[in-house]
């Protein structure tokens, strides 16, 4: 039998992408839109929409906090968490996955944050855990940036403290026993006694044992010390990918370190970042990819600004037109492999070219019909291995998500491709269905 592939929608609560000619019409500030794309995505079957979150204006391009606020770019960001309950209460089965840093929140608030959603979703709750690469949201907080690798082992701590939280609570300690008197049983319910390196709580949490157990895991590091980091302790890494050849040497390196930790690799699943160029007729496929060749600047300009600000490492500083020297990826404070995908294979692109791939999306080759966009879906999913795409598009792209949901998701579901109900309850229970 031909195994199934999971879809997740990847955006954030954030302007971006509200100058596009073809936007959405609607506020992205209110909840309404993400919604109405919430439940498109549950249309069609998806696993969770999942919501990028960052805790400051980043300075990143060109040193100067304007180039973002006027463009209203990367780093203006609504709370993901908050956004969540929103969307978990327009929605029944899609899972909702908000991005918490490990280094600007207090582990106990993380771990009460996330129970208490896991319980007001139903066991839907997903946590991307992120170190915060860039430099803005240490500048809000007031505290220095720890080192690139120091970063992941203070969240390996906080990771650590969070599971013994969360699991303070006996899943059957809550009896709510009227007759007798006992709301919990006090020994299914204990203190943690925690004390490392970097942290200390007594514990228990004061929320009880969630649906889940606790939020289903996400990560998105790509370094050495991010891919060790996400081989220990997640569910599911969401990656972005331009050839088929990485897709493939990522997912087999990335199941042997999970194998490595001694965890089962088919419990770990690996989405690759997509936005397929989708056309109905073949016409309309070439009118997007001719659009997609020769971008406007102020898209140029606003993939630079995002690659700068995932990096937390200045690009304007190099010319546009000339192949991207090599750069020590030691000195990059922030996702030290962001460049990477660029370069495999001995290419050497020239920044606009780079900036040209990053406009069209991560689009991981897959252009076409719907036809040939289920096509190629699939041949990446069977010659890679599994597991699934996160669809990357903002709230303003409603007629896209529309379109892929309408033409391709049946096309998948006909072939047997995709799940055409729920089973599960949990959003876990469907991540690790097959
Ligand atoms: C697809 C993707 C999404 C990310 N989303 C966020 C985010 O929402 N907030 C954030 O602070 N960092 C985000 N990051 C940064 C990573 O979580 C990570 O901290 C960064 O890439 C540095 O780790 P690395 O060098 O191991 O890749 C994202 C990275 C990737 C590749």
């Amino acid at each position: 039998m031909t195994k199934k592939i999971h879809l997740g929608w990847f955006t954030e609560y954030g302007p971006i992408g509200w100058d596009a000619q073809d936007a959405t019409e609607g506020d992205w500030r209110g909840p309404d839109m993400y919604q109405e794309m919430a439940r498109i995505c549950e249309r069609g079957m998806f696993d969770f929409a999942l919501f990028a979150d960052h805790l400051g204006i980043t300075s990143s391009f060109g040193d100067s906090i304007d180039n973002y606020i006027k463009h209203g770019l990367n780093g203006i960001n609504h709370d993901a968490t908050l956004l969540c309950s929103m969307v978990a209460a327009a929605t029944n089965h899609l899972g909702v996955g908000t991005t918490v840093s490990t280094m600007l929140t207090p582990p106990y608030l993380q771990a009460r944050q996330t129970a208490s959603l896991d319980h007001l979703t139903k066991g839907r709750v997903a946590w991307n855990v992120v170190t915060t690469g860039n430099i803005a949201g240490f500048l809000n907080f007031g505290v220095e940036q720890p080192e690139h690798d120091a970063r992941y082992d203070i969240a390996d701590e906080y990771l650590e403290l969070c599971f013994k939280l969360w699991g303070s609570w006996a899943p059957d300690a809550v009896q709510m026993d009227r007759a007798g008197g006992v709301f919990a049983d006090p020994d299914k319910v204990k203190p943690i006694h925690h004390e490392g390196r970097y942290f200390k709580s007594r514990g228990p949490l004061n929320v009880v044992s969630s649906p889940q157990g606790r939020p289903t895991i996400i990560q998105a590091g790509s370094s050495e010390r991010g891919k060790t980091f996400a081989a220990r302790w997640a569910d599911a890494v969401i990656v972005g990918a331009h050839y088929l050849d990485d897709m493939k040497a990522y997912y087999e390196e990335m199941k042997q370190r999970v194998a490595d930790q001694g965890r089962d690799p088919a419990q770990f699943k690996v989405f690759f970042i997509v936005k397929p160029v989708l056309g109905q007729t073949e016409a309309d496929v070439q009118r997007k990819l001719a659009a997609l060749e020769d971008p406007p600047e102020s898209a140029i300009f606003t993939a630079l600004a995002a690659l700068s600000s995932r990096m937390n490492y200045d690009l304007s500083q190099f010319n546009l037109d000339e192949p991207l020297p090599q750069i020590d990826e030691r000195q990059i404070k922030g996702g030290q492999t962001t460049l990477s995908r660029f370069y495999t294979a001995g290419r050497k692109p020239t920044l606009r070219e780079v900036a040209k791939q990053e406009a069209a999306g991560n689009k991981g080759g897959i252009t076409g019909t719907p036809e040939q966009v289920a096509d190629q879906m699939q041949h990446i999913m069977e010659t890679v291995g599994g597991d699934g795409f996160v669809i990357r598009v903002n709230v303003h792209e409603r007629a896209y998500m529309q379109e892929f949901v309408d033409t391709v998701v049946p096309l998948l579901q006909q072939r047997g491709l995709m799940r055409t109900v729920y089973n599960g309850t949990t959003l876990r229970d469907n991540l690790m269905e097959y």
